[in-house]
């Protein structure tokens, strides 16, 4: 909702801009472009939106970084500008702040250690075939529904040890969470999370198996165990933090792959290329942003910001800073890029702690799609639709191969 009487003492006139996050003018048609909107050479680096309750938005790259490393003036309590979410949602680790962070964050990292993740590789082939090969006699697909979004399901449901027979139960919240409808609101659907979660929950606490649940329920908190609270907490951010996200990485990927037939060709000539290739690509298509509290005033760009206000980072506006990347909208395999200077999965004591699951998500699924679809384009007769918000994703991605 728009208003301008929102607008605060300190915010100055002329960082006012008109824009709302969920709906960024032109997300439809293209989510960056709608965010690089709100960017001007020589423009400021910090403005104001009163929309959705009022908030700061750090428009320049560096600013967006410096803000979201910086964990002792900003708080993740908030969560989200969408007001009350961070209420509802509690999120352990997410929206902890020092030092109370630290031991949950070290337990939910030692649940994903990179062995982990080398051990799902093979289970996460397996399902990236079986959807590949459920399609390639189809011709066309609509790849947001078909793949990306099936994807990360199988997976959180492998991670967590439970049968694949929960599959529809969990599509119907995966969909509400990516693509909602109005028919649930958001305490509805953290329940109907907790609900699904809670025998597993309660199950891995009483016997622990091998599962990524039971090894960082396993692990003690300062010495003790978790609470039951702590542990739906935990474990409703790993199911709400690990599929929005990755449907949208990869529906990105294969976007700019139908958009991109040379790069199509040239990583099937060259598969040592898709390491590379995976961490480019995650750079340049981000579409995850974050909020902060700030828990005192700041100064920012020349203007001083009150404790209490709520600044949004958007990670496109980094990443696709020229100021902060060379030519950072071109895609090149041969950046050599160190996966922590961009800040597609963030940056600083939250940095993403699925980033190895989500990086060999998207490697695999490079390898698979290339190496066993044919030339794959976008389909002329049906347009390509995005969403902004928290997180932007293709809604609907057409795609057509002979
Ligand atoms: C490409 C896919 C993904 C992207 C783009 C992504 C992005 C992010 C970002 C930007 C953050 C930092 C949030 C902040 O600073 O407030 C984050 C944190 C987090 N992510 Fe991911 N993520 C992805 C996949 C996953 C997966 C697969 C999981 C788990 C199954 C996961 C679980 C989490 C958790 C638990 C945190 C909170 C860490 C903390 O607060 O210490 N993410 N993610």
């Amino acid at each position: 909702m728009q208003s301008i009487l929102a607008r605060p003492a300190h915010v100055p006139a002329d960082r006012i801009v008109d824009f709302d996050i969920f709906e960024p003018p032109g997300v439809e048609q293209d989510y960056f472009a709608a965010w690089q909107s709100l960017v001007r050479e020589d423009g400021p680096g910090i403005v104001w939106t009163s929309a959705n309750g009022g908030h700061w938005i750090a428009t320049r790259g560096e600013i967006v970084r410096a803000l979201w490393a910086d964990n002792v003036r900003l708080s993740s309590e908030v969560l989200a500008v969408t007001p009350g979410l961070g209420e509802v949602m509690r999120f352990i680790p997410l929206q902890q702040d020092s030092p109370e962070h630290q031991p949950f964050r070290m337990a939910v990292m030692k649940g994903f250690a990179s062995r982990f993740v080398v051990a799902m590789e093979p289970q996460v082939t397996q399902v990236a075939r079986e959807l590949i090969d459920g399609l390639i006699d189809r011709g066309s697909c609509d790849f947001v529904a078909d793949f990306a979004e099936i994807l990360p399901l199988h997976i959180f449901l492998t991670l967590i040890d439970v049968p694949l027979s929960d599959r529809p139960r969990l599509r119907a919240l995966g969909s509400q969470l990516t693509r909602p409808d109005g028919s649930m609101t958001v305490e509805q659907l953290r329940d109907a999370a907790d609900d699904y979660l809670a025998p597993y929950i309660a199950a891995r606490m009483a016997n622990p198996g091998t599962d990524l649940f039971s090894r960082i329920l396993s692990e003690p908190i300062d010495g003790r165990a978790w609470s039951e609270d702590e542990a739906r907490r935990m474990c409703r951010n790993l199911l709400f933090g690990g599929l929005d996200t990755v449907v949208a990485m990869v529906g990105m990927v294969a976007l700019h792959l139908a958009r991109h037939p040379q790069d199509q060709a040239l990583l099937r000539e060259r598969p040592d290329l898709i390491p590379d290739a995976a961490d480019e690509l995650m750079r340049r298509y981000p579409t995850v942003s974050v909020s902060r509290n700030l828990v005192t005033d700041v100064e920012v760009d020349g203007v001083m910001l009150k404790a209490g206000d709520i600044i949004y980072l958007p990670s496109v506006l980094h990443n696709l800073d020229p100021a902060s990347f060379d030519a950072p909208e071109t895609v090149r395999f041969d950046r050599k890029l160190n996966a922590t200077r961009h800040t597609t999965m963030g940056v600083g004591a939250h940095r993403c702690v699925g980033a190895g699951l989500a990086r060999m998500e998207v490697i695999v699924f490079l390898r698979e799609w290339l190496g066993r679809m044919p030339t794959v384009r976008l389909d002329p007769d049906r347009p390509v639709t995005m969403k902004g918000g928290n997180v932007g994703a293709c809604t609907a991605l057409p795609l057509r191969w002979d």
